[in-house]
């Protein structure tokens, strides 16, 4: 099996699933704009060969480059795990004939306004929404919609220019700031519980699939500096309050005619119940959420997902152990961390529980919380029973304190 995987290095955990690929027995090659001798030894071991391109994110270039690198080369796959590639790797398969979703495919799962349509379409319950170009056309569309409404933008990522809306006074101090913004969508603005649905899927059927709670949503983690972000794998999917979102979650990948590999998908619960639609991509979610994954089962998803891309199997168990809980800090203060506060005293009465400290040490320069979901670092704790882990993660969210500065 001979392996075509594009950006090995990067994000971090594109190195997992080299790994992975290697692990069960795949021949890796991999494409990325890092210089090869910038690649350390932990993910050069697995690649046996690797073509450095000028720019990843140059769609037609890294094609014709790819393109002319394997000429007189048998490959079987072409695999991306990073959103922004996912498309590339497709065009890449259609190029070469290779099994795997199709162009066509993958644009229902990159392109919002696409993805809506196709999910509505299948007669699943989407935001109401319009696309909006100009100043005119969002009051046309707010006028129609009503308020909350939420602005945001068509090819958005990480909530970056997402605002909610609950009246004129919004709307008036929003619009200037998203002049930038050449596409948006303007939406009815769903006030509800933030989930997502995660699966590894064998040609459309799920193998694996999770569930996590946002606390509180992203777009308002996003937008409030002194919130520290909780996201928490839920153990016990079996819990009626779930039941439409995973019907929901199967419905949408079967509308958008999902294949093989991961997913991650974000929806919404209602007060009253209702589920709603959010977003979903054909790759798996950011922000550490496979290893929440691996620490909700106790298993290797990274070489699970290579396992079912190459081999049309998944061997791993399913079973759910823990409801896996990861908490972002934001220091207060600018700079290098000086201080951190509480951190001793939870480890010594919490400890047991917790799987992960990645706090940024002492010393260290804090990171730009609008620009990363990582913060500046984390704690991943886990507990069989939900309330408790919920409470761990909120002693985290409330008594760790990191602090920056001269
Ligand atoms: N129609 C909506 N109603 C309520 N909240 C929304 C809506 N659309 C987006 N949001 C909020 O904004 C966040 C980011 O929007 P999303 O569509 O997921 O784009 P992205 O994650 O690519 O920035 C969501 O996680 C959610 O918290
Ligand atoms: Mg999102």
């Amino acid at each position: 099996m001979k392996v075509v995987f594009l950006a090995p290095n990067y994000p971090p955990e594109m190195q997992q699933y080299t790994r992975g690929l290697a692990e069960v027995g795949a021949t890796v090659y991999g494409v990325g704009d890092a210089p090869v001798g910038s690649l350390p030894g932990s993910l050069k071991q697995h690649l046996s060969d690797y073509l450095q391109v000028p720019r990843i994110l140059d769609e037609e270039d890294v094609v014709a480059r790819v393109h002319a690198w394997l000429r007189g080369r048998e490959v079987d796959r072409v695999l991306a795990n990073w959103e922004v590639l996912v498309l590339t790797a497709a065009k890449l398969r259609e190029r070469f004939g290779l099994p795997g979703m199709s162009v066509d495919t993958v644009e229902g799962f990159r392109d919002k306004k696409l993805m809506k349509e196709r999910v509505a379409a299948a007669g699943l319950r989407t935001p109401q929404a319009e696309r909006v170009r100009t100043e005119r056309e969002v009051r046309a569309a707010v006028e129609r919609i009503g308020y909350p409404i939420c602005l945001k933008p068509i090819a958005g990522a990480g909530s970056a220019d997402t605002y909610r809306l609950d009246g004129p006074d919004d709307l008036e101090r929003v619009l200037p700031k998203m002049r930038h913004v050449p596409e948006a969508s303007c939406e009815e603005f769903i006030v509800a519980e933030e989930f997502t649905f995660d699966t590894v899927c064998i040609e459309g059927r799920p193998a694996y699939t999770n569930i996590t709670q946002y606390l509180p949503p992203p777009l308002i983690a996003r937008s409030e500096q002194w919130v520290s972000p909780v996201i928490i794998t839920v153990k016990d999917m079996t819990q009626p309050k779930l039941a439409a979102g995973i019907e929901l979650g199967h419905g949408v990948l079967k509308a958008l005619n999902m294949g093989s590999g991961f997913t991650h998908m974000e929806w919404f619960r209602k007060a009253d119940g209702e589920v709603v639609f959010g977003e979903i991509g054909c790759r798996p979610g950011g922000a550490h959420i496979v290893d929440q994954m691996n620490y909700t089962s106790d298993i290797d998803l990274f070489r699970e997902w290579a396992r079912v891309v190459c081999h049309g199997r998944f061997e791993a168990p399913t079973t759910r152990k823990y409801n896996a809980a990861i908490i972002f800090k934001r220091a207060k203060g600018e700079g290098r961390i000086t201080r951190v506060e509480g951190l001793t005293e939870f480890m010594r009465r919490y400890g047991e529980h917790v799987v992960e400290q990645k706090l940024l040490p002492v010393g260290a320069h804090r990171r730009d919380w609008k620009q990363t979901l990582l913060s500046d670092g984390h704690i991943l704790l886990r507990h069989p029973d939900w309330d408790t882990a919920k409470r761990l993660a909120e002693i985290v969210a409330t008594d760790v304190h990191l602090y920056a500065g001269g």
